[in-house]
This record gives C-alpha cells, sequence and structure tokens, in this order.
C-alpha cells in the first residue's frame, strides 16, 4: 500500500495526527464496514468473487489476530483503517489492495463511528435498566415500609412524602434518557458508506446493500453531508450529558442524605471510603466522583461543539477529534451508572431519622395542611395562608409544633375549626390528601410503582 512513511514527517505532525492510539478501539467497526463494502462490490460485479473471498478471509484472520492480541497497530499507519488495510496486503497479497476500491477513510470513519454509536447503546441502555430496576425495587420496599420524609424546595423542608414517591422521581428522569438515547438512534441509522472522500462513487456501488448489511436503516442522501455530519455525536453527547446531570442529582442525594446533618441512609463499607487521619469517617466517594465526573462529560460536548462550529463543508480533520470526547463520555457514564448502581444496592433509608425530620419542631412541614384546611371550608387560600404564617411564627417562638398548639388558637383564626384539626395534621393525613393524580397518596404511588415496573419489565 502507498503509505508515506512516518519518518518524513515532522515529529509534531505524527504526534498530533496519529490516532492509532484511540480509533483502535473502532476495530470491529471498521471490519464489518468492509466486509459489507466488500460483499457489495461483489454483488455489483466490481470485484470478481475470488477478490471478495480471498479478502474476507483476510479480514478474518485479522480479527483472530485482534482478538488474541496478535494484532501489530503501527504508529506508521495512522489510524485504524489504514492498519487493517496494511495488515490485509500483507496478509492476502496485493488483492487486499482492492478493498478500497470505491470508498474512501472519510466515509469510512463516519460509518465506523455511527455503527459504534449504534452498539454502544446496548451496554448503556442495559445499566439504565439495571439502575431502574434498583430504583423499583427500594420502592417498593419503602411504600411496604411506609417510609415518609420531607421534600425540600429551596432545601428547607416543605411538606411530607413518600419515600418511594421520591424514588420514583429519579425513575422519570432515567426513563426519559432511556428515550432520549433511542430517538438519537433515529439519527445515526444512516449510512454514509458510499460518500466516497465527499462526491459520491465513481463506481456502480450499492449503498442500500452495504447500509442494509450494516444494519443502518438507510443510506445517507447527501455524500458531502455524509463525510461531514457530526451532529449524530453531538446527540449522543448532549443525551449522555443530560443524563450525567441526573445521575449526579441522585448522587447528590446520596452524599447529602448520607451526612450526620441529614441521617437519611448509610451507605455500606462497601461504596464508601475510610479516612486515613480519621477512623469514624464513611465518605461517599463513589457517590462523589460521579458527581464530580458530569464535568467532563459537559466538557467533551462543549468541545465538540466548539470544533464543529463554522467548519466549513465536507471532511477536515478537526473532525478526528470525535473520537476522543466520544469514548472518554461513554466510558465515563458507563462506570458512573455501576458507582450509583451500587450506591442504591447498599443504601439502607433510615426510617426514623426521615419521620424526625418531617415531625420536627421546627419544620412545620404541615403548615400546608393546616392553610388547606381552612380553604375547604370556606376561607380564601389566601387569607388562610397568611393566618398560618402567623400562626407558625407564634408558634416558633414558644417552641411548639402546630399540632401542640390548644384548639382555641386555631379558632381565633376561624371559628370553623374543629378538634378534627389535629388528625388533618398527622402526617399519614398529609400524605393521603395528596391523591390527585401525580400525587404522594399511597394509593397513587402504589399504581405509579405497579405502572413504572410493567414499563420496565
Ligand atoms: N483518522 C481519520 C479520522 O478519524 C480518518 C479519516 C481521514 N481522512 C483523511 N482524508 N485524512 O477522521
Amino acid at each position: 500500500m502507498a503509505v508515506e512513511s512516518i519518518e518524513d514527517k515532522d515529529p509534531a505532525l505524527n504526534a498530533i495526527h496519529v490516532s492509532i492510539g484511540y480509533d483502535q478501539r473502532l476495530w470491529r467497526e471498521d471490519l464489518d464496514n468492509s466486509r459489507a463494502h466488500v460483499t457489495m462490490l461483489g454483488e455489483q460485479e466490481i470485484l470478481s468473487s475470488e477478490d471478495v473471498q480471498s479478502i474476507k478471509n483476510g479480514l478474518d484472520q485479522i480479527e483472530e489476530e485482534i482478538s488474541d492480541g496478535r494484532f501489530p497497530f503501527r504508529d506508521e499507519y495512522e489510524d485504524i483503517h489504514l492498519n487493517i488495510e496494511q495488515r490485509l496486503t500483507e496478509l492476502i497479497g496485493p488483492v487486499g489492495g482492492k478493498l478500497h476500491t470505491g470508498r474512501s477513510r472519510n466515509d469510512q470513519v463516519a460509518t465506523d463511528l455511527r455503527l459504534w454509536v449504534m452498539r454502544s447503546t446496548g451496554p448503556l441502555a442495559g445499566a439504565l435498566n439495571e439502575l431502574i430496576h434498583g430504583l423499583l425495587e427500594a420502592a417498593r420496599r419503602e411504600l411496604d415500609r411506609g417510609t415518609v420524609l420531607p421534600f425540600y424546595t429551596h432545601l428547607q423542608r416543605a411538606q411530607p412524602v413518600l419515600l418511594a414517591h421520591h424514588l420514583l422521581a429519579h425513575v422519570e428522569c432515567f426513563d426519559r434518557d432511556f428515550r432520549r438515547f433511542h430517538d438519537a438512534l433515529e439519527r445515526v441509522g444512516e449510512c454514509p458508506l458510499g460518500a466516497g472522500a465527499g462526491a459520491g462513487s465513481g463506481f456502480p456501488i450499492n449503498p442500500h446493500s452495504s447500509a442494509e448489511q450494516l444494519g443502518f436503516d438507510r443510506p445517507c442522501r447527501n455524500s458531502l453531508d455524509a463525510v461531514a455530519a457530526r451532529d449524530f455525536v453531538l446527540e449522543m453527547l448532549a443525551a449522555l450529558s443530560i443524563h450525567m446531570v441526573h445521575l449526579s442529582r441522585l448522587a447528590e442525594e446520596f452524599i447529602l442524605w448520607s451526612s450526620q446533618e441529614f441521617g437519611f441512609v448509610r451507605l455500606s463499607d462497601k461504596v464508601t471510603t475510610g479516612s486515613s487521619i480519621m477512623p469514624q469517617k464513611r465518605n461517599p466517594d463513589g457517590a462523589e466522583l460521579a458527581r464530580g465526573k458530569a464535568g467532563r462529560v459537559f466538557g467533551h460536548l462543549q468541545a465538540m461543539l466548539t470544533t464543529l462550529k463554522a467548519l466549513p463543508l465536507a471532511y477536515n480533520k478537526d473532525l478526528q477529534e470525535d473520537k476522543e470526547s466520544l469514548f472518554d463520555s461513554m466510558d465515563t457514564v458507563l462506570l458512573c451508572q455501576r458507582v450509583l448502581i451500587a450506591n442504591v444496592k447498599e443504601a439502607s433509608f433510615q426510617k426514623d431519622r426521615m419521620r424526625a425530620a418531617v415531625e420536627s419542631r421546627t419544620g412545620y412541614a404541615n403548615a400546608t395542611e393546616l392553610a388547606d384546611y381552612l380553604a375547604d371550608r370556606g376561607m380564601p387560600f389566601r387569607d388562610a395562608h397568611a393566618a398560618v404564617r402567623k400562626l407558625c411564627d407564634e408558634a416558633r417562638t414558644e417552641n411548639l409544633k402546630l399540632d401542640e398548639l390548644p384548639l382555641e388558637r386555631f379558632q381565633k383564626i376561624a371559628p370553623i375549626v374543629k378538634e378534627d384539626v389535629y388528625q388533618a395534621l398527622t402526617v399519614e393525613a398529609a400524605i393521603a390528601k395528596r391523591a390527585a393524580p401525580m400525587g404522594t397518596a399511597p394509593e397513587r404511588v402504589r399504581e405509579a410503582l405497579e405502572e413504572a415496573e410493567k414499563r420496565w419489565m
């Protein structure tokens, strides 16, 4: 193969453009790409069936070499495409040089990378599935235990909810992430192979055949776009970034909740680390790193957006930057998913601590219940809100909870208040009352859980 010699190049050029160190990860895709391409060349009678067969045999041999760790990845052949093609010629002779008929590395690399994205969504979705199942299991367990906690706005205690309801909120985020990955595949599924360097092929190729063999939905419609487009990388990076947002929000709750200040969860030694000096410590390092690594994935998205911005058509070597961004993002997400799966598994939720937070002397998590009670009995909600706010302030100075105030104090606001107000102010009543769709009432949560379990069966 007429490859320019690496010796003649400035070492700085070699250092910047040789990509075999990271793009060897595309070897499976590249071999499959070549198999589909050469099959199509045979079908179209562009190559003889003997040539096709010997090229396929050579590709099989290369697959064995790579699988066994015997394949010589060499810098002098720059990238995975040239490394494989060079080896093919070494193995089967000059006929190996016919493989690249009607193909360019420009359509080849775009095809390999799309294929890699298509295939990598499998493990991604598998881990998401496992994470969601972990959350659903925890939700069922905590629903049966009747675990309640305050939900927070502004990180201030707001109102009582079921822990199962809270866990199902995370499930909803991950459900959307799952669908986002799936949606992105719709556009990844267009095959660039056949675009050549960018103008299309001068041979009577059939891009439908190679696209179909590789599992794409259809060929790309425009050869220039086929080699230049990387918005499928952007979409995947964006979906990965959004997923990292959600993973980091879950991670953050493990971190906050396992602090002494909250004490809502205990993480087992399996997912925490000790301190080298403070013997009492149980640090949530895994969750912290999952939170921290979000920045790195967002950075890759930003980097790729910047690389693509204002890049003229069609192929430019800048595009080679797509791979490290994508590979590292995918690896990071897969790792963080595993960490959070383990955290969910190793979490024991502290029912009593959560209950104490709901009922705390200083929290007034049932203030809305009192306002609703008054509004239910005819007082305009705004007036009820103002009166209860005042009452909370008074109770706070007296160091009393709302339900510790004597009935007369309520009746001073409105004579309609009866003894049953105390029942209305209980945690159970507050939760049971939120029975409208979406709400935290036990029967709504049970329905939501069963519906989610069915969806994720
Ligand atoms: N390694 C290159 C990349 O990743 C392959 C395509 C090179 N094409 C070219 N005309 N130099 O983008």
